[in-house]
């Protein structure tokens, strides 16, 4: 009924197959042009100053987020995953032993270096005064040989301010008593408030726990 005779079916199969393959073996083709131009690298070489542009105004456009805003939503559970990093030197339970590193129960607040039978490097028994507050926590997390030069802890850092924001409640958790979050300080100057709100959408504790008026 569809009168299609055997011949003209096979002419029509034989013009796909053959576009087909004719398609193939141009990819092929085109594929191999493609791979031999690449080592050159000029298309990239003529981007990379405009590319350069954009990253910088990117980078001066994206908010900074202070600490304490991080904190404020951060996600104890996910720096306990985050602490995996950690693990292999650092105990967490109280009057867990040292390893390779000391002890880290209830280490926020506690004052740096000063964890009874762990020999610390020089650098941290000279730091011995200052408390791990959660921004030296965070500093030194961030790239232990910057904040304390010559530290005995061989571990790179951690990026991510997220991250490692979760990584500093799971820290604060590691308490009885864990002590408060840091409230939004006037201090940080670089901060206008106007940027703080527009990052924090729905933030009802805002209005109590600062005091704009003058
Ligand atoms: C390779 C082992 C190693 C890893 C991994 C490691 N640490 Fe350490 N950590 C140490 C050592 C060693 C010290 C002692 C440093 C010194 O004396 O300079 C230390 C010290 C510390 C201190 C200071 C404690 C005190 O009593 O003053 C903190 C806080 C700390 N580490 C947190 C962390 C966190 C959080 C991580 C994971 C992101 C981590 N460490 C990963 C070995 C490690």
């Amino acid at each position: 009924m569809f009168g299609m005779d055997t011949m003209t079916f096979n002419k029509i199969a034989g013009a796909l197959l053959g576009s087909a393959l004719l398609v193939m073996g141009l990819n092929i083709v085109a594929e191999g042009v493609f791979h031999a131009e690449t080592p050159e690298k000029t298309a990239i070489s003529i981007e990379l100053p405009e590319a350069e542009g954009e990253g910088q105004a990117a980078a001066a456009e994206e908010p900074k987020v202070s600490l304490a805003s991080l904190l404020a939503s951060a996600d104890a559970a996910k720096g306990e995953s985050a602490f995996k990093a950690c693990k292999a030197c650092h105990t967490v339970e109280d009057g867990g032993k040292n390893k390779v590193g000391p002890n880290l129960y209830n280490i926020v607040d506690h004052a740096v270096g000063s964890r009874d039978g762990f020999a610390y490097s020089d650098v941290l028994k000279e730091k011995a005064s200052e408390k791990w507050t959660f921004e030296n926590l965070d500093a030194f997390i961030t790239k232990p040989k910057a904040w304390a030069p010559g530290t005995k802890m061989s571990y790179g850092g951690m990026k991510g301010d997220a991250k490692r924001a979760n990584l500093l409640a799971y820290l604060r958790s590691l308490s009885a008593n864990p002590v408060d979050l840091p409230v939004e300080a006037a201090s940080s100057a670089e901060q206008p408030k106007a940027e703080e709100a527009a990052t924090q959408p729905s933030t009802e504790t805002e209005t109590s726990a600062e005091q704009p008026k003058e």
